[in-house]
């Protein structure tokens, strides 16, 4: 019908624009718990490893307007079986530098940080060890990955493959720490109502939080309602509880009273996780044709000392190319760090920077051109699972976007080309991400005067979810826009699971379609087609995966040209254009969907330029913990970027044939920087960000 032709697809304005820009849609700390509320502010360990030894909150305690000062030894009790992440101050020991040990609450938060720095802390400190190498003895396997992934797959013979073929590429990548760096720092404001808890807090799924708060306090999850309607930017550190959930609940249950806890910039540095550092080893091996024979792709990576978390940063290598002899390892070192987290397609992002960037070190040994070479290289089926795709076409993404950036006339050899001072170049990279589903359940009210009130725990991080999933809702109940009122950001509504790994669309859509498709048989096996006078009530949802999962592999695909100018003086990088060009399913808001895209494109280029943290290996300390030494690209690094994708109609992947487009973006791009660079200059970095002292580094080096 005529309204799914205009709603679906169509670039509707974000409905919550208003609201945000008039400032009326209320953030995690502008809520309003009924009752005065009073401020958190933490004492952060100064040492790596050990154990507080002494610890004085006299002084502290003594202020006008300090309410508690909080330690290990009066903090309230945590279940005893807690994961150690999130056992905040139920022990002296000391795991890595920048972990609670103390907290204050205070009337206001001046008062509860001049006392949070009175809190006298002394340390029984040892040796922290926090140096990742590839030649640790102490490396070992995880029993399995992030998302379930398999730690290793070898498959043929890899080694005999490489010795026997015609070109190949050994190279070794690294990429840096990073830290996630939403706008809006994460915030919670908790209540206790008796047993019950309330917390609005700032995160990327309600329900997710409900259950670490309800672990770690021993109550049934229905005590727990967490609130997060509007949430200013998360690209995985608000995805799951960190430490600071706990915190303010436990000050809350400590006083009595509502709280607040707001990180600091600096604190967003060690208590709600990082990007794992990678070493990955990539060899290829090819006929003198440039058809792959062997893939080699051996990733080493942290995780901290308490916990375990095992990125699956080689899973890209598994589904990008055909060839015969293929091997993927991941190995970790348990090392004195905060615990990692999920950032921004964790593993294909660090993943695809080796993968992408060996492939272009491939094209110029072979003297080919990058974009034939992974056009020759195209799988007919999933090369390791041996399953047909559900849709796969990279290789359009790969000749449209050639044609609109202009690609055809380039000359392959690096160093050709100057304009003035700036030494130009251009370089092209795929990008990949899974196309998943997981289980959500949803609730639509009709009422007899046309009105349907959509309910379901979605989270909106920025993303345009709140405008594509109303969207999504009109169409399948066949009303306008206007017609529905969404509810979404409240662990009380209908289960969902969080935003992450580009699920959201895809489970919460479909979500939404059955259950309006059976609202709509009710109204017209039942009830002659009108909506009843006491209105109608239907509950619906989707399990998890597609039933079709199992037998086809699922996955997004896309391909970035960009172009790279280097000052040949001072090695100042700029990137002035760049194309990026989709295949992602079909797409539900074309509006949100071109700034998802040119914001995985962003943050990527931010990666291949800007972002790393770096780590006095020392002390354990991450030296640049705020945003003026941990740059973001801003306005001033990006040029313009064509963003285009690919019309796909993909009927296996659920009920929408959405596939996700909020991480593909990153994937890939920071190689399609580094490779135009290489194209540019004739060197080639392999350890990110190209900063501009690794163009003096390199010149030397040649
Ligand atoms: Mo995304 S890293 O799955 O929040």
């Amino acid at each position: 019908m005529t309204t799914t032709e205009r709603l679906i697809g169509a670039a509707v304005p974000r409905i919550d624009g208003p609201a945000k820009v008039r400032g009326t849609a209320p953030y995690a700390f502008e809520h309003d718990p009924g009752e005065r509320f009073a401020h958190v502010a933490v004492v952060l360990s100064t040492v790596a490893r050990g154990r507080v030894s002494a610890l004085d909150p006299a002084e502290a305690e003594g202020m006008p307007g300090v309410l508690a000062v909080l330690t290990p030894a009066n903090a309230p009790r945590l279940a005893d079986d807690l994961e150690p992440d999130l056992a905040v101050l139920q022990s002296l020991d000391v795991h890595y530098r920048g972990q609670i040990v103390a907290a204050v609450v205070a009337e206001t938060s001046e008062i509860a940080r001049d006392a949070a720095a009175r809190v006298r802390v002394e340390y029984a400190a040892e040796e922290p060890d926090v140096a990742l190498s590839v030649d640790r003895a102490d490396l070992y396997a995880p029993e399995q990955l992030m998302a379930g992934f398999a730690t290793d797959s070898v498959i043929g013979d890899v080694d005999g493959a490489l010795a026997a073929a015609a070109v190949t590429v050994d190279a070794t990548y690294e990429t840096p720490t990073q830290h996630n760096n939403p706008i809006e720092t994460h915030t919670t404001i908790a209540r206790w109502d008796g047993d019950s808890l309330t917390v609005w807090d700032a995160n990327q799924g309600p329900h997710t939080i409900v259950r670490g708060l309800a672990q770690a306090f021993g109550l049934d999850p229905a005590q727990v309602r967490v609130v997060s309607p509007y949430v200013g930017g998360a690209f995985g550190s608000k995805a799951f509880p960190h430490p600071n959930q706990v915190m303010a609940a436990l000050a809350a249950k400590a006083v009595d009273r509502a709280v607040v806890y707001e990180l600091t910039r600096p604190q967003m540095f060690t208590l709600v996780g990082h990007r794992t550092p990678t070493i990955q080893r990539v060899r290829l091996g090819a006929d003198a044709e440039g058809r792959l024979t062997a893939i080699s792709h051996e990733v080493v990576e942290h995780t901290s000392r308490i916990s375990e978390f095992a990125e699956q940063t080689a899973t890209p290598t598994r589904v990008l190319y055909a060839a015969p002899h293929r091997r993927t390892t991941h190995r970790l070192a348990r090392l004195d760090v905060p615990p990692p987290t999920i950032m921004r397609a964790p593993g294909e992002t660090p993943g695809m920077f080796a993968l992408e960037s060996a492939m272009d070190e491939l094209a110029a040994e072979l003297g080919l051109d990058p974009v034939e070479l992974r056009i020759r290289n195209e799988p007919a089926r999933d090369p390791e699972r041996d399953v047909p795709w559900s849709s796969r076409n990279l290789v359009q993404c790969l000749r449209t976007g050639a044609e609109r950036f202009g690609w055809a006339a380039r000359d392959h050899r690096p160093r050709q080309h100057t304009e003035g001072r700036w030494l130009v170049g251009t370089g092209v990279a795929a990008a990949t991400y899974p196309a998943r589903r997981r289980k959500a359940e949803c609730r639509i009210a009709a009422s007899g005067d046309g009105r349907y009130v959509v309910e379901i725990d979605a989270s909106d991080i920025g993303t345009g979810a709140w405008t594509a999933l109303s969207q999504i809702a009109a169409d399948a109940l066949g009303v306008g826009l206007d017609d529905v009122e969404l509810r979404i950001g409240d662990s009380r509504l209908p289960f969902a699971g969080g935003a992450g790994g580009s699920t959201g669309l895809a489970s919460w859509g479909s979500a939404i379609v059955l259950t309006a498709r059976e609202l709509r048989r009710q109204l017209d096996d039942e009830h002659g087609g009108a909506v009843p006078g006491e209105g109608l009530t239907v509950d619906g949802g989707v399990e998890g995966a597609s039933p079709h999962a199992e037998t086809h592999s699922m996955h997004s695909f896309g391909a970035h040209f960009v172009e790279v100018r280097v000052d040949r003086d001072t090695g100042e990088v700029r990137v002035p254009r760049a194309a990026s060009v989709y295949a992602a399913g079909r797409i539900v808001n074309a509006r949100t969907a071109r700034s998802q895209f040119l914001g995985g494109f962003i943050m990527g280029l931010s990666m291949a330029l800007h972002e790393e943290t770096v780590t006095d290996e020392r002390l354990g300390h991450y030296v640049n913990h705020d945003l003026a030494e941990y740059h973001v690209a801003t306005n001033a690094d990006v040029g313009e970027i064509d963003i285009a994708w690919i019309d796909e109609d993909d009927a296996l992947v659920n009920e929408l044939g959405v596939k996700g487009i909020g991480e593909i973006g990153i994937t890939g791009a920071a190689a399609a920087v580094a490779n135009a660079y290489w194209h540019a200059t004739g060197l080639r970095v392999r350890d990110l960000p190209i900063t501009p002292d690794k163009y003096f580094r390199e010149l030397g080096a040649g």
